[in-house]
């Protein structure tokens, strides 16, 4: 029934907002190509400049990979990882049946599998390390991650990371004894890697592909602290690394349903930013675009289509309330990294002992997981990284000229000599709006400039491959 409210003399009801001011409804958050430039404000400045962004389809190879990842073996995977009773970072590693040794023993025997059939691309390593008695580590433990890692054919230093993490636990954090199932969390996340891994051990992607099963996240992501170290002690250019971290379930806690979506969580400004650059970037309003966001846009123009069925929820933040994940530990060292997680989670199958209370199953055990969605977040996985790792790099040394007032903006960056770049584009949007919406291709040059004002919209510049294949855009600073 409407309310009216008496304000003076005037009788205004309180839907007033609605009656006298008609607007659109706000974009949905969830963007797929079918929606991909209806984002609020998307169409201000009015310009004829460039063109509306198409998305990036998926290839025939790209497709035909697709087809193969198999809910099946995502559902055999986890079972096995189940099986080994606890996977805890702290319980026994001399057993073959039960434990994170034994966990890990099988995982690594399993990828060595897919490597078989690689022709000597993919190899499979388990780096580890003594971690000494610290927080949530009552002993010292090895903690050791299973990589297979993919060495690419044209660009083999440009390496792009995918993990899931193999340890488990129950509601005490250091109870390495009881039963930890740890089906979604994250079983699911290690089944995305490995199906992933098999699939591309037999396809030659042109930059360096890493499927990871870590250990220590749940003490306090030491297996990915210490694989994310090594990366950038040895000055490995990692330009994109995904958490896959309860990825399993599209039931929420109120039994609702979404199945076809899958939130990407992205943090803003690096923290790793020299405070000179962090004001730059404040001054300039380019919050929005850190490196981890852009890394987002990506993942939702490649990967939200009927090739996945999946829509892609943009969450800009770091992470969860009260939650971390091992995204965390390559933002820490310098890294694009964002967290993929179900939509709706149940928190009575998340870091809980087995158990019925008042009719309710407590527990993260496999009859709560949806093998089906976790294929289709295989396939997000799957083709937001096959298509980085066959695009171009991200493009260097960007820069826009702010040195003289003007309606055009001219914008500079390194011209790359590989002959798998085609050339380049310029890629916009509204301050305000989430998603590119509009590109221009300018060839093979290292300059441009273009009768659009840099005061109104969001610029950035992106590599396109002989191949089309597109990098991540770079956001350019004043230089
Ligand atoms: C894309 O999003 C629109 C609007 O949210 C929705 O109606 C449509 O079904 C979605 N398409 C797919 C393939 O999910
Ligand atoms: C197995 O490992 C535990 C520590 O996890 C150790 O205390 C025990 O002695 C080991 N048992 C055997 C048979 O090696
Ligand atoms: C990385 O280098 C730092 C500084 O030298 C060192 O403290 C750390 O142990 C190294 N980490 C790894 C994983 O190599
Ligand atoms: C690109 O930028 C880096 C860091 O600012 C600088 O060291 C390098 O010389 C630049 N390269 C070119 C070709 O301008
Ligand atoms: C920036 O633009 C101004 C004005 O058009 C021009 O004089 C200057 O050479 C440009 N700077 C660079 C680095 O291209
Ligand atoms: C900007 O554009 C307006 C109208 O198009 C023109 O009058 C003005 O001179 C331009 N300003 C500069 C600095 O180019
Ligand atoms: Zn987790």
């Amino acid at each position: 029934m409407r309310t009216w409210l008496l304000l003076g003399l005037a009788i205004v009801p309180i839907w007033a907002n609605e009656i006298f001011f008609p607007r659109d409804l706000p974009a949905p958050i969830a963007a797929n190509d079918s929606t991909y430039t209806d984002c609020a404000n998307a169409a201000w400045p009015p310009s004829d400049v460039g063109e509306e962004l198409v998305p990036q389809a998926p290839d025939d190879e790209l497709r035909e990979m697709i087809n193969e990842i198999d809910p099946e073996r995502i559902k055999a995977i986890i079972a096995k990882l189940v099986s080994f009773g606890t996977r805890h970072t702290l319980s026994t590693q001399n057993s073959t049946t039960r434990g994170i040794g034994a966990a890990r023993d099988w995982i690594a025997s399993e990828m060595r599998k897919y490597a078989a059939e690689s022709e000597g691309r993919m190899k499979v390593t388990v780096p580890g390390y003594v971690q000494g008695i610290a927080n949530r580590i009552s002993f010292p433990v090895l903690i050791s991650n299973v990589l297979a890692t993919v060495e690419g054919t044209t660009d083999p230093g440009r390496v792009y990371v995918i993990t899931g993490h193999y340890d488990s636990r129950v509601t005490d954090v250091m109870n390495y004894e009881d039963d930890a199932p740890g089906a979604n969390d994250d079983a699911s996340g290690v089944a995305v890697s490995m199906e992933l891994a098999r699939i591309v051990a037999t396809r030659k992607p042109r930059a360096t592909m890493v499927f990871g099963a870590v250990a220590g996240e749940e003490q306090g992501l030491y297996g990915a602290a210490f694989l994310a170290q090594t990366y950038r002690n040895s000055s490995t250019n990692v330009e994109g690394m995904v958490s896959n971290d309860i990825i399993g379930s599209s039931t929420g806690d109120r039994g609702q349903r979404e199945p076809y979506t899958i939130r990407l969580f992205a943090q803003g400004p690096p923290l790793t930013e020299t405070t000179q650059r962090a004001s730059q970037r404040l001054q300039i309003g380019g919050e929005n675009d850190s490196p981890a966001r852009e890394l987002g846009r990506f993942a939702v123009e490649v990967a939200a289509n009927d090739a996945t069925e999946m829509n892609i929820a943009v969450i800009y933040r770091l992470d969860r309330f009260l939650r971390g994940g091992d995204h965390s530990a390559f933002l820490q060292q310098g890294y694009a990294a964002i967290r993929f997680t179900e939509p709706n989670e149940n928190f009575d199958h998340q870091h809980q002992n087995i158990r019925v209370e008042d009719g309710t199953q407590y527990g993260d055990l496999p009859e709560f997981v949806d093998y089906e969605y976790v294929a289709r977040v295989a396939k997000v996985n799957l083709v937001t990284f096959w298509s980085l790792a066959n695009a171009p790099g991200k493009v260097q040394n960007v820069t826009v000229n702010a040195s003289l007032l003007g309606n055009d903006s001219q914008f500079s960056w390194v011209k790359s000599d590989s002959t798998d770049v085609a050339g380049y584009e310029l890629v916009w949007r509204s301050t305000t709006a989430p998603l590119w919406t509009h590109s221009l291709f300018v060839g093979n040059v290292g300059t441009v400039t273009v009768s659009l004002s840099k005061d109104n919209v969001i610029f950035g510049i992106r590599a396109v491959g002989i191949n089309g294949y597109k990098s991540p855009a770079t956001y350019p600073f004043p230089g």
